[in-house]
């Protein structure tokens, strides 16, 4: 891979079309969510070799309940084993592991290995791997806002970010999603504002690291003015 001229230090990933991959090939749903789990180490240890800061990944929206009670329970299971298999490598490689979303309705098992991997990992330093569970921008904004009156700090801009649940992160850079969905289905609303927005058909099973680098220098080509000229 030849150096990428400007790396982006937030890329954001909505990982979509898992079910029709599986679906295409004849498999159940819940294939394409395995799949799909391959995919997101490949994307975590490609970010870490160009110098991403951070990553951010839509696990789980809080529409993703409508879903047959087998998948979503599929789904939750899945992060368990997940996050818990993959903790040795994360601190390996120097990885701290953050959520983001509403974690109130998720099961306790789920919760417990959440707060473990975010102890187990907290002194990570070259990565911030962020799993939104649960997430949905609107009940995040609603929710801050609630937070912000309750404080009776000031309403600007810089105390608004505090109450938001990426207040420890900064603004995306990048926001792919994959599945050639045009859509941004409830994700970072607030934080996207000048985001680099980035649509690719593949599925997300069969996204590739090389993908992942050609977009990346798609990027690095982009002229951002912040509306500025
Ligand atoms: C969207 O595809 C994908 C999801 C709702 C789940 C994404 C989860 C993973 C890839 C596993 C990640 C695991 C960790 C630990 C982060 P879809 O089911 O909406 O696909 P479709 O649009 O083709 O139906």
């Amino acid at each position: 891979m030849d150096k990428i001229s400007s790396v982006p230090k937030h890329v954001a990933i909505i990982m979509d079309g898992n079910g029709r991959w599986a679906v295409e090939k004849g498999l159940k749903r819940i294939e394409g969510h395995r799949a799909g789990v391959k995919v997101v180490k490949e994307i975590v240890e490609a970010s870490v070799e160009v110098g991403v800061k951070y990553l951010t990944l839509y696990a789980f929206s809080t529409e993703n309940w409508k879903r047959s009670t087998e998948e979503v329970s599929f789904l939750l299971n899945l992060f368990v084993d997940a996050i818990q298999n993959y903790i040795p490598e994360l601190k390996e490689n120097s990885i701290k592991l953050n959520f983001i979303g509403d974690f109130s309705p998720l099961p306790m098992p789920l919760r417990k290995t959440m707060e473990y991997a975010i102890k187990e990992t907290e002194s990570g330093s070259k990565l911030v791997l962020t799993i939104a569970i649960n997430y949905g921008g609107r009940h995040e904004i609603v929710e801050a806002c609630k937070k912000i009156c309750k404080s009776g700090e000031d309403i600007n801009e810089t105390n608004f970010l505090k109450y938001l649940y990426t207040f420890n992160l900064p603004d995306p850079d990048l926001l792919i999603r994959t599945s050639g969905e045009m859509r941004i289905s409830n994700f970072l609303l607030f934080q996207i504002a000048y985001t680099e927005l980035y649509f690719t058909k593949t599925l997300w099973p069969d996204f590739t690291k090389e993908e992942f680098f050609k977009i990346l220098e798609d990027f690095s080509k982009r002229e951002r003015r912040f509306g500025g000229v």
